[in-house]
């Protein structure tokens, strides 16, 4: 079974993803590190961002796992570093670029053949995974999700500003909402779930609630 998680940055996504796959026991993928993953070692290796073929090509050549809550890029441990800003600001070219998006849909599809899987990004219902039982679109105010990034970056220990934070989310909405081939969007059939106000757990809990009316031997305790 497949659920889709997509949504905007900061909507709680990540987390929501996570927590539910362990409550379920399935697998957890997390697109946006596979697009940051690409971008990290077209980094290191050179590449160049507006190179479309060459990064499909090191799309198609990296070898990306999802190990007990880490990223793995052929075998290295990247889940740092796939999160610094300098990574972030280059997965953006990575993400718009529609060779890399349809090496994704493969590679993507691929993973979750054949295993129960919730996952996570912007196309995940839309594009890759159009037949996927459950379809979730999670969002939330812009300001909402600028205090919770906000705040995770201040557990990682990184100062940022609240108005800074906001206006760069603000902005890679847009830059999501108008990608010419995989735009973040809802698909017809998901279910919009918007998280203000609501506490991990009971984002969890209705994401649990929806898998279990599909399924009902879905459920736990
Ligand atoms: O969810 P995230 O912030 O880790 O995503 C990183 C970038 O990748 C972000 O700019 C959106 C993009 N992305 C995408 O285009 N399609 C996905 N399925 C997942 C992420």
């Amino acid at each position: 079974m497949i659920v889709t998680l997509d949504g905007p940055a900061g909507a709680g996504k990540s987390s929501a993803a996570r927590a539910l796959a362990e409550r379920l026991g399935w697998c957890h993928l997390d697109t946006g590190a596979m697009y940051r993953t690409v971008a990290l070692v077209a980094l290191e290796r050179g590449v160049p961002l507006d190179d479309a073929p060459r990064l499909a090509a090191l799309t198609e050549r990296i070898a990306i796992e999802f190990r007990d809550g880490r990223v793995l890029a052929d075998g290295r441990d990247v889940s740092a570093e796939i999160r610094t800003e300098r990574v972030t600001q280059a997965t953006r070219f990575v993400a718009d670029a529609p060779p890399v998006r349809e090496a994704m849909k493969r590679i993507q599809r691929r993973l979750a053949r054949d295993v129960d899987v919730v996952t996570e990004g912007r196309d995940q219902g839309t594009e890759v995974f159009p037949h996927a039982e459950v379809k979730v679109f999670l969002t939330a105010s812009p300001e909402e999700r600028a205090r919770r990034r906000h705040r995770e970056e201040a557990d990682r220990g990184t100062a940022s500003n609240l108005e800074s934070v906001r206006r760069a989310l603000v902005a890679r909405d847009e830059g999501d909402r108008s990608r010419p081939v995989g735009a973040m969007r809802p698909a017809a059939d998901a279910v919009v779930l918007d998280t203000d106000g609501l506490s991990r757990d009971e984002v969890v809990d209705r994401l649990a609630a929806l898998v279990t009316a599909r399924r009902p031997e879905c459920r736990v305790p």
